[in-house]
């Protein structure tokens, strides 16, 4: 596998496995063993995808030893202040099941990141985390962020896909020291990516799938970039890019798609800041079960009901039933 090295000298793996939407533990302990076994060496999760504990068990299972793997989890809002950081943080570590960690990311750009990245500073300067970053940041409170503080974020993970480009982000985030990363590179599906007749005919002309154009546009670009999927045939077909290389006209036809927004939500937007801002990860933090009938998706908006049993430490078993169709809040 290809590596990217950060500012610090840390190199991580250019393509990655995400596990964002895998709450059911058991479907994400075994999406994470499968995609190990694949190949995939770099796994981001996050405390509020609430599969923390299914990812360690996996890297406990998965037969590849620690050292060899790039595990990345992120803080969530509802503790994003320096004690939250530090709590959260063991926290994190005890699901996971690890005594470092490679990346901790700031998740979203809201309350206490300036605690919270104190906290995470110390943390690295600790040992305790290889590198430091932050997640959906804009351009100008990234580099807030970095000239008020010891340490200038190694990684900005945001939105890159053909809809969504961020070439001007990129530039300046690079000029910065900051690595950018992809999260939504086939924009979840969104907009008929898959059968797009432009990325369709690129994918025609080297024998591959669009989403394997999408990969290698990225990857090409030096974008570390994360890839979910829950199927072990598009796992594989996800990891299979270094094989061949698009031309600077196969690259110009990509940029024609650009569309210059998020194909989900801006980051900025009041109305969302206050409603992403009400999501907890309902982790009770003691042996205590408890169930939830609603999860989120938070990215949409979708309330899906079912039933969702914690025990102790994160989320071990749960129940959809559909009662009530997803409702967009
Ligand atoms: N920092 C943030 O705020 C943030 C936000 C979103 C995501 N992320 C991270 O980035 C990762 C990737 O983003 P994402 O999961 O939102 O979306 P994504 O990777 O753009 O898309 C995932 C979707 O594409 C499908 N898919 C995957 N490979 C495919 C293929 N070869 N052919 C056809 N369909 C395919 C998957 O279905 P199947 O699973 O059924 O294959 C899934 O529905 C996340 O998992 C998470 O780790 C971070």
């Amino acid at each position: 596998m290809k590596t990217i090295q950060l500012s610090n000298g840390v190199e991580m793996p250019i393509l990655g496995f995400g596990t964002y939407q895998i709450t059911d533990p058991i479907e994400a302990e075994q999406a994470v063993i499968t995609a190990i076994q694949a190949g995939y060496r770099l796994i981001d999760t996050a405390q509020i995808y609430l599969n923390e504990a299914a990812v360690g068990q996996a890297i406990t299972k998965a037969g590849v030893d620690r050292k060899d793997l790039f595990i990345t989890t992120k803080i969530w809002i509802e503790n994003m202040s320096y004690d939250g950081v530090m709590q959260s943080f063991r926290q994190s570590m005890e699901r996971l099941g690890l005594d470092y960690l490679d990346l901790l990311l700031i998740h979203q750009p809201y309350n206490d990141v300036y605690g919270a990245w104190r906290a995470m500073e110390e943390l690295y300067e600790q040992g305790k985390i290889r590198a430091i970053g932050i997640s959906n940041f804009s351009v100008d409170r990234a580099v807030d962020l970095a000239i008020f503080n010891k340490i200038t974020p190694h990684i900005n993970q945001i939105e890159i896909n053909p809809f969504q480009q961020q070439a001007t982000a990129i530039q300046a985030l690079c000029d910065e020291g900051i690595m950018p990363q992809a999260w939504a590179p086939f924009a979840e599906g969104k907009n008929g990516i898959f059968h797009h007749p432009t990325l369709t005919t690129i994918a025609i002309k080297y024998g591959k799938s669009v989403a394997q154009v999408i990969l290698r546009w990225l990857v090409q670009q030096d974008i570390i970039v994360l890839a979910k999927s829950v199927n072990p045939t598009r796992m594989a077909e996800n990891i299979a890019i270094f094989d061949f290389e698009l031309t600077t006209e196969d690259i110009a036809a990509i940029a024609t798609l650009d569309v210059g927004e998020s194909q989900f939500f801006s980051h900025s937007d009041p109305e969302r800041i206050k409603w992403i801002s009400t999501l907890t990860m309902n982790i009770p933090l003691t042996t205590e079960s408890r169930c939830y009938l609603y999860s989120f998706d938070y990215s949409t908006g979708v309330r899906h009901s079912g039933i969702f049993f914690v025990f102790g430490t994160g989320v071990r078993h749960s129940c959809f039933f559909n009662v009530l169709p997803p409702t967009k809040i």
